[in-house]
């Protein structure tokens, strides 16, 4: 039975994602007392004010009370042209607007790419602009040169999924810590 549940919002739509395989070994290897969801934004639209206007849609609806009812939300987000994906950016956009239920809460990013930066640049990026929002920020994780770390669509690599499960414990011990 898990005290701290932790919310996993990947940031591509690939059905063969690799930071959808990432999201799902945090949360087989995630510890004892700890629960990772993963949590699929497939259906939320493009932000449009003109939707947020008129009551915003379902799933934005859905994402907002879904996040407000975690303990802490990790981003598994690709980089693209070294930043963040339209997806990534998009779940941020909506997330920053009332309701704003991610206030107080404990956020993260996790990218998988396929260099030797491992995605330092959308990581870069969401550190420079995500302390303006009121969420608790805590320091990023990233996992470079994924195609020797991958087998049959999933994350198998023994040294990275123990880098990848001991970063979710201290992003964990992060949550149930009241400093940030
Ligand atoms: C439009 C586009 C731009 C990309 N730019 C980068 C980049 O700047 N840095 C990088 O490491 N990978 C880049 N890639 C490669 C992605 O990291 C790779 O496609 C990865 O598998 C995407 O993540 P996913 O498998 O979770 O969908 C890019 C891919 C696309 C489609």
């Amino acid at each position: 039975m898990a005290d701290l549940n932790l919310l996993a919002i990947v940031g591509s739509l690939r059905t063969g994602s690799v930071n959808a395989a990432t999201a799902r070994a945090a949360a087989s290897t995630a510890p004892d007392g700890v629960a990772v969801t993963v949590y699929d934004v497939s259906d939320v639209p493009l932000y449009n004010g003109d939707e947020e206007d008129a009551g915003p849609p379902a799933p934005v609806v859905e994402l907002h009370a879904a996040v407000g009812a975690h303990d802490g939300v990790i981003l598994f987000s690709p980089e693209y042209n070294s930043s963040f994906p339209a997806v990534t950016k998009n779940v941020i956009d909506w997330l920053s607007r009332p309701p704003t239920t991610w206030d107080g809460v404990p956020f993260t990013l996790v990218a998988t790419s396929p260099g030797g930066r491992a995605g330092l640049g959308v990581r870069e990026h969401f550190s420079a602009i995500m302390p303006r929002q009121p969420v608790r920020l805590f320091e990023t994780y990233g996992i470079g040169q994924y195609g020797d770390k991958i087998d049959n669509g999933e994350l198998t690599d023994a040294q990275t999924v123990a880098g990848l499960a001991a970063f979710v414990e201290r992003f964990a011990g992060f949550c149930r810590s009241d400093v940030g």
